[in-house]
């Protein structure tokens, strides 16, 4: 099924070497960082837990705010000891940052060894050997802008909840965001590609996916299905328990995709990550957004019609250039509104490339500061009283894991809350029932109901 343009010369690059990789950023570098270890392991790498025992480092970097640059340099500089000690040790960084820095990463830090785009992971095990052979420095950062996106999953131990990348890159250009820069234009994989994927991680113990995208709900394929009609097959077709997608754009959130998702909700889960980034029109606009106050606003009410018990959670920006008091206030009255028991909030970061960047009326880190404390105390302030009413209630638990805590294991619900209990490792891939003894925002306590 997967159509790889790459052919790998040398089967036993690895010779049994560890391989480290040091994961950054949000759940697409996760998935990458699982497809780099699948690749290597084929190459007879050895995936290791430290980088003391690994003879090749890789770091998969993130990009989306502040000192990332910096957060590489200073990671591999903790490698120094270790490559003194080691001579075979190799150092490479991949991700956000190696796509958007190339060949700089290496002019300041000549610890590393080699570079590679986010469109080079599938290129890895060459470009390894290659720097196991070759003496120079080597950059491979190319999008493979005319290449179809066929890939398969690979994850060496998928567990019994998974991602599974529908797309990859993004055209929505926000003025604030790298990632256009650093994961190239939006592709997507056919859906026979994702379907046969789900079902062979289903064989593999699999219960739950969540479909990976930057953009997922603009996924189009060459044969003209959409979001909306990648779920209803995801539910139809396959035999999985749990779907879950992140992350969607509002502006093209529609009624089509709240009606697949209410029509299948034995299977999509009632749950959906929903960025606003600012309540003011104004500002919206400047980033470039596509909607305002009022469309968002109009687009959660008709996800809640159409899904009653629909749980919402959601990205915020504070401190976008030109953002007034008052346009934070929009912000801050927009998250009372929505009654969001889970935000992300960031203080906004200048990013390379950007547009915002160069708007002249940069907000003072004091004020940025200042603003992102106060949404938190009022976000927190709501947060621990809406989620009180869950306490004493019944919810369906994906059992996950086994907690740090003994004797108890920990799985989610299908509103995505987070929830540990004591209970015996056998129940992990099962659904239970369990009772909310205590509810905090990010994490709830229950007990199993027998
Ligand atoms: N594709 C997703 C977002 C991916 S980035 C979407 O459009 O919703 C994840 C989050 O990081 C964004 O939602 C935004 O809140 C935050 N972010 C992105 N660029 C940022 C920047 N320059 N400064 C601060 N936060 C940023
Ligand atoms: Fe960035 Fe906007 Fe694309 Fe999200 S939709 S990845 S915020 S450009
Ligand atoms: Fe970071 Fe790149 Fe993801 S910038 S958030 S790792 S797409």
């Amino acid at each position: 099924m997967a159509e790889n343009s790459y052919t790998y010369s040398n089967q036993d690059v690895g010779q049994g070497r560890g391989v480290y990789i040091s994961t950054y950023g949000c759940q697409m570098n996760v998935n990458d960082s699982d497809r780099m270890y699948a690749l290597l392991e084929m190459q007879n790498f050895t995936p290791v837990q430290t980088p003391e025992e690994a003879s090749l480092i890789l770091v998969n970097s993130c990009s989306i705010r502040e000192k990332a640059v910096h957060k590489v340099y200073s990671e591999v500089g903790t490698f120094r000891k270790l490559k003194e000690k080691n001579p075979d040790l190799k150092i490479g960084v991949g991700g956000c940052v190696g796509q958007q820095e190339k060949d700089n990463l290496i002019k300041n830090q000549p610890m590393i060894d080699f570079v590679f785009g986010t469109d080079q992971i599938d290129n890895l095990p060459n470009l390894v050997a290659e720097a196991y052979t070759q003496k120079g420095k080597i950059v491979s950062a190319k999008f493979e802008h005319r290449a179809p996106y066929h890939v398969e999953t690979l994850v060496k131990n998928p567990g019994v909840a998974t991602f599974v990348n529908i797309a990859k890159g993004c055209d929505n250009f926000c003025t604030f965001c790298v990632v256009p820069y650093t994961r190239g234009r939006e592709k997507s994989r056919p859906h026979q590609h994702i379907l046969t994927d789900i079902r062979h991680l289903i064989k593999r113990g699999v219960k739950e996916v969540t479909l990976l995208g930057q953009n997922v709900n603009s996924y189009n394929d060459e044969h003209g299905t959409d979001f909306a009609d990648l779920m209803a097959k995801v539910a139809l077709e396959t035999d999985i328990e749990r779907i879950r997608f992140t992350t969607s754009h509002p502006k093209d959130f529609n009624q089509k995709l709240a009606d697949t998702m209410a029509r299948h909700n034995d299977k999509i889960m009632e749950y959906v990550h929903l960025p606003f980034q600012s309540g003011s029109t104004r500002i919206l606009e400047r980033m470039n957004r596509n909607y305002t106050r009022e469309q968002y606003l109009e687009k959660i009410e008709m996800l809640k019609r159409s899904i009653p018990n629909l749980v919402l959670s959601t990205d915020i920006i504070v401190g976008f250039p030109g953002e007034t008091e008052e346009d934070f206030m929009d912000t801050v009255n927009l998250v009372k509104e929505a009654r969001f028991e889970t935000i992300f909030a960031f203080k906004y970061s200048p990013r390379p490339f950007t547009k915002a960047a160069k708007f002249e009326d940069q907000v003072d880190e004091d004020v940025k500061t200042e603003r992102l404390n106060r949404l938190f105390d009022e976000h927190d302030k709501m947060a621990f009283e809406l989620v009180k009413a869950y306490e004493g209630q019944v919810m369906k638990i994906l059992v996950e894991k086994t907690d740090r805590e003994f004797g108890k294991v920990q799985g989610r619900s299908t509103s995505n809350k987070l929830v540990h209990f004591m209970g015996s490792p056998d129940l992990i891939g099962k659904t239970v029932d369990v009772k909310i003894t205590k509810a905090f925002p990010a994490v709830f306590r229950g007990e199993l109901v027998q």
